[in-house]
């Protein structure tokens, strides 16, 4: 009688493990993500959430070996006025990752963006500003911040120049001079340019490759590119992020998966998400961890997530609406996604 049944039981056996093949690990245990994985597992955090929240520190300290500050490095909050450079948060997530044996990406020192209310009215030399903000900064962290987005979104969605303020004080030379500020005040640091939209619009890749080469035929070395990687389930597809680093690869930079988010209410029409939601959130990190996983060891930086969990995500605010776009949940809870990450590659 036996016999007759072992066949269904193997068959059934058979399909149980080749559905769970498909569907995500959605259970594990919180074993050190970034020591599953081949390539380093950064997170961009808020350094007044890692001074007073436990679990988000515990998490930060378990599970990323690499950090990116998501604000405390910019232009206006460590350079708030003209004569004062506000180094509290910065020297505490140093002092934090010595302490717990972490790299540091720096974020960001020339950027269009989070520009302090003083230079709206500044009218001195913007060539020399530039410089010594870029030497101020660079040159603190010296040896401790490995690798710096030098400059953020410089480009437009056709490839051209944006204009900013920093485009229109000092013209298209602010790129360069930002790049040798900091080769000089560091010469060991990895110097990135990091930009968004890039893994699926060539002509903004291109032009931001043909920044970067300009700058290396003028001796002013760049060591890498960042592709922001804030994307969406089904956008932008596999091939075109696969393209893409491929481009950046094969012209000799590094890539680094910079701010990845994966947006899973690109339509705004979600107030919450099911389990299905959830699997697919984790197959979309699977494939995407694979397709890093792809790039010739040389050329490998890091992945790096915007966020802790869904908790701190900035697509809420900037969005106004609920997302799931990281690996654990707003209780800090592991998500399918980030028992999927662990297992990849084990
Ligand atoms: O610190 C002030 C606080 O004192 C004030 O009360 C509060 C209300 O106005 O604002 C706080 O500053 C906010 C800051 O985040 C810190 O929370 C800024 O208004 C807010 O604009 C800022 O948003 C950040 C944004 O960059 C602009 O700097 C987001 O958190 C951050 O996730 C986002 O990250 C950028 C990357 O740096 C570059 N790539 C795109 C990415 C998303 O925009």
């Amino acid at each position: 009688m036996l016999r007759h049944l072992t066949f269904p039981i193997l068959l059934l056996l058979c399909l149980l493990s080749s559905c769970k093949k498909d569907a995500p690990t959605t259970s594990c245990n919180e074993s050190p993500a970034y020591k599953a994985l081949p390539f380093d597992l950064g997170v961009a955090v808020n350094i007044q959430k890692l001074q007073g929240n436990a679990r988000y520190r515990q998490l930060v300290t378990a599970q990323y070996n690499r950090l990116t500050a998501e604000n405390a490095m910019k232009f206006d909050a460590i350079h708030p006025e003209h004569d004062y450079y506000n180094w509290a948060e910065t020297d505490y997530l140093i002092n934090f990752a010595k302490e717990h044996d972490k790299k540091i990406h720096g974020h960001t020192l020339v950027w269009h963006r989070a520009i302090p209310q003083w230079l709206d009215t500044y009218n001195g030399d913007w060539n020399l500003l530039l410089k010594e903000h870029v030497h101020q900064v660079v040159s603190r962290y010296k040896q401790q911040v490995k690798s710096w987005d030098v400059v953020n979104e410089a480009l437009n969605e056709d490839g051209t120049l944006r204009k900013s303020l920093w485009f229109d004080k000092i013209g298209p030379s602010y790129i360069e001079q930002a790049f040798k500020a900091a080769r000089n005040a560091d010469p060991d640091a990895l110097l990135f340019y990091n930009d968004y939209n890039m893994e699926h619009n060539p002509a903004k890749l291109d032009a931001a490759i043909a920044l970067c080469d300009n700058l290396k035929a003028k001796g002013i070395k760049v060591d890498g590119i960042g592709l922001q990687m804030h994307i969406a389930a089904e956008y932008p597809l596999l091939n075109d992020i696969a393209t893409a680093t491929k481009k950046i690869t094969d012209a000799g930079y590094k890539v680094h998966f910079s701010e990845l988010d994966i947006r899973m209410n690109l339509n705004g029409n979600k107030t919450s998400f099911t389990q299905s939601d959830l699997n697919t959130h984790a197959q979309r990190c699977r494939d995407i961890f694979r397709l890093y996983n792809n790039v010739p060891e040389q050329y490998r930086f890091a992945i790096t997530l915007w966020g802790v969990s869904d908790a701190d995500t900035w697509l809420k605010s900037e969005y106004g609406n609920n997302d799931i776009p990281l690996l654990f949940d707003d209780q800090y809870n592991p998500k399918p996604a980030y028992c999927e990450i662990k297992q990849l590659f084990q």
